[in-house]
């Protein structure tokens, strides 16, 4: 009687914009790391909390973050990925309202925008769970394996052909790596930047087996610095995935366009919304 109500923060559309300047922050700061950007990793962390979704029994998917714990963090797709969850951690520490399974999806929005990506639209709205969330092991896809493979993983998650060809074009950015997955290299000459140059190289460039100790792998005839993984060559191998990478390599404005709506989709999967859920659209550090 006469107490005033516990206050409940409600965070608006300012508050998670000063997280998206944070992460823009320490991206800038952080320029010691692979090819001077840990925005790469950001979004494979962001990816792959998302990807265990299976649409049959609504499991899985990036509400939750159990990749915080073993045995999801342990599972041998998400090698590597520590590196994001600790670039993330004083961010988590200067924002301690917003959920792990939010501030990852975050993580990966701005790194998009910060790499000179499209924008993504964002909703909050994910909910931290516990172990007993974590998914099974082989829920993302196999980099040696072909078409049929890959169509399987991404119909489980909900994703037609088209909207498959417009995601692995994430793979502008970024590098495998040795310590990782086995595999070794990157797949474009400008993996800090998002361009269409995915498309581009498949098509162009001529593809041969790397000769090495390593997994099977591309490498490109003429430089042999790029690579693409066996999966990566399922999008020319098959001629209804082609279609779409002859499209994309043709118009980078058709790719963006595309890529920002399949990515929302994929950050999304699973994410109980309410039909109040806001969405907003972040302004990017130089702007
Ligand atoms: C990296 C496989 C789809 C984003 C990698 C790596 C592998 C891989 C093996 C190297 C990891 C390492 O060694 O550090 C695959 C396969 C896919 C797929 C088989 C599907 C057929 C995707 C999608 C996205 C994505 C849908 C995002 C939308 C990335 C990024 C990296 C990466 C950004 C670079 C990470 C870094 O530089 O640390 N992927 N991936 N991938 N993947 Fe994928």
């Amino acid at each position: 009687y006469g107490a005033a109500e516990p206050k409940v923060f409600k965070p608006e559309f300012k508050d998670y914009q000063a997280v998206y300047n944070e992460i823009a922050k320490l991206l800038q700061e952080h320029d010691e790391y692979d090819d001077g950007s840990y925005g790469p990793v950001l979004v494979r962390l962001a990816w792959h909390a998302s990807g265990t979704y299976d649409k049959e029994s609504g499991t899985g998917g990036s509400n939750g973050a159990t990749m915080r714990f073993a045995p999801e963090s342990q599972h041998g797709a998400n090698a590597g990925l520590i590196n994001a969850r600790n670039f993330l951690e004083p961010v988590k520490a200067k924002f301690p309202w917003i959920s792990y399974s939010d501030l990852w999806i975050l993580g990966g929005v701005c790194s998009i925008q910060e790499m000179m990506g499209p924008k993504i639209p964002y909703r909050p709205g994910r909910a931290d769970r516990d172990m007993s969330s974590c998914t099974p092991d082989g829920r993302l896809p196999d980099a040696s394996q072909g078409p049929r493979h890959v169509r399987d993983i991404f119909y489980r998650m909900g994703f037609n052909d088209q909207e498959i060809v417009a995601l692995a074009g994430a793979h502008a950015l970024g590098r495998c790596h040795t310590q990782n997955s086995g595999f070794d290299g990157p797949w474009t000459f400008s993996p800090t930047v998002l361009t269409n140059d995915y498309y581009k190289l498949l098509l162009g460039s001529k593809w041969q087996w790397r000769k090495w100790d390593g997994p099977k792998q591309y490498e490109d005839k003429e430089t042999k610095t790029l690579m693409m993984l066996p999966a990566d060559m399922a999008f020319i191998e098959d001629k209804e995935f082609k279609k779409t990478v002859e499209k994309y390599a043709a118009d980078n404005d058709v790719f963006f366009k595309d890529f920002s709506a399949v990515i929302v989709k994929l950050f999304e999967l699973g994410v109980p919304y309410t039909e109040k859920s806001e969405t907003f659209v972040f302004k990017n550090s130089d702007e």
